[in-house]
């Protein structure tokens, strides 16, 4: 190969690359994948509990945040879950599940919650409340692996309305979003649909 043919082969190399980065772009994980987790959040916690899930599937699921409203048309498997204010998952998230019904249909292996839940484990009780008779609703689709995590609040993170009112309940800042216990949902829900193909 002349040095010409060399730097020409190296330049359109590099214009390869550049494109299918770009295709990419809202993948996390550089492989091909047919899982996704579609989460929402407003300062960061569920989009944590979303990578360590994927951790736990040994990094098999790309990540989607809602506010990015996404294509996941294309993805036969899709985790959805959420961040919790006053009982519920963001408006973002709300919509995106109305809009997309027929696109989500037959398709959702496992739904989370992220919440304070006033720094006490969750029970049952909050299963029932943010998952069954609130996200499970949203995507129309029962019986498959659900978990409710702890989650996180971070003042400075926080709108001023949003860190008043915590703090006027006493509120302290706290972290009990535990990376094993995400990870440990996303092997049960790997687990659960190898074990059901
Ligand atoms: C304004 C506000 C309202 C909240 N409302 C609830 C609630 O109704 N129930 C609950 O268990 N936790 C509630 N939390 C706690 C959050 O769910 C928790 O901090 C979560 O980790 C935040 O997720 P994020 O980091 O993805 O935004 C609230 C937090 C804030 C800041």
């Amino acid at each position: 190969m002349d040095k010409r043919t060399f730097f020409k082969t190296g330049l359109l190399g590099i214009g390869g690359m550049l494109l299918a980065k770009k295709a990419n772009a809202l993948e996390y994980y550089p492989r091909s994948a047919d899982w996704a987790i579609l989460y929402s959040t407003w300062c960061g916690s569920s989009r944590d509990a979303a990578v360590w899930i994927s951790e736990g599937m040994n990094g098999l699921a790309n990540l989607f945040d809602v506010r990015e409203i996404p294509d996941l048309s294309m993805y036969a498997n899709i985790i959805v879950g959420g961040s919790i204010r006053s009982g519920k998952v963001s408006k973002e998230l709300q919509y995106y599940l109305n809009k997309n019904k027929e696109m989500l249909k037959g398709k959702v292996r496992g739904h989370f919650a992220v919440c304070g839940n006033m720094m006490q484990p969750p029970t049952s009780k909050q299963t029932n409340e943010l998952i069954n008779n609130h996200i499970a609703l949203l995507t129309e689709t029962k019986d498959v692996p659900s978990r409710v995590f702890l989650g996180r609040v971070t003042f400075g993170l926080l709108d001023e309305e949003s860190a008043k009112m915590l703090k006027g309940f006493n509120m302290p800042e706290y972290d009990n979003l535990k990376r094993e216990e995400c990870m440990a949902f996303g092997k049960e829900i790997f687990n659960s649909f190898k074990e059901s193909v």
